[in-house]
């Protein structure tokens, strides 16, 4: 499969039709809103868990090194916390070019932190992507993320961005959370 998804997600006719759309945010989505939103409000997902496993090479990282960020892996029973923001069709053109290194459009049911439930939009980048990683040790996923860096910035705020933000929805992620952990070991002993 090609590095880009734009052509693929926008063949995806789901939505045709509707004039609202709930995404379903996981990793920077959560933290990075910058698109037009209705409304926005934290959300699971079920059968679904965060893993830096994707590769970055237009964002927090290059094509020649890649950072690493979340996607999605199928995991019966999980649940996955993140941020649902109500949304209307236009903004996918923007979404579809954000995560354009590999991350398709998928719907899955989501469930609002009011109760609500309804079906949604993710994007997810599954292992048939040529940036995939896949999995390693979050020792090594933190080793990795330390000496990444990308268009949009340093591999490393991406990751304390994301994991502040759980924090602040009370969400526990031993993932991220252990890579977190990891990353500051790191830093501190390479500063004394
Ligand atoms: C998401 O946040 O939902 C997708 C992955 C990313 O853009 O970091």
């Amino acid at each position: 499969m090609s590095f880009n998804t734009v052509n693929i997600n926008q063949q995806m006719t789901y939505f045709d039709g509707h004039t609202e759309v709930w995404l379903f945010g996981y990793g920077s989505l959560i933290y990075k809103a910058d698109f037009p939103y209705i409304e926005r409000r934290p959300a699971s997902i079920r059968h679904w868990v965060r893993r830096f496993w994707q590769g970055s090479h237009d964002h927090r990282g290059t094509p020649e090194a890649p950072g690493r960020v979340v996607t999605l892996i199928p995991q019966p029973g999980a649940v996955c916390v993140g941020m649902a923001y109500l949304i209307t069709p236009e903004a996918l053109g923007h979404l579809d070019v954000r995560e354009k290194n590999g991350y398709l459009r998928f719907v899955t049911e989501l469930s609002l932190d009011d109760g609500r439930r309804s079906d949604g939009l993710v994007y997810i980048a599954t292992e048939e992507n040529a940036a995939f990683l896949g999995a390693a040790s979050e020792r090594e996923i933190a080793r990795h993320i330390a000496q990444s860096a990308g268009p949009s910035g340093p591999n490393r705020d991406y990751l304390l961005h994301l994991a502040e933000a759980l924090r602040q929805m009370d969400a526990d992620d031993p993932h991220v959370f252990e890579i977190e952990r990891e990353l500051a070991e790191l830093i501190k002993h390479s500063n004394g």
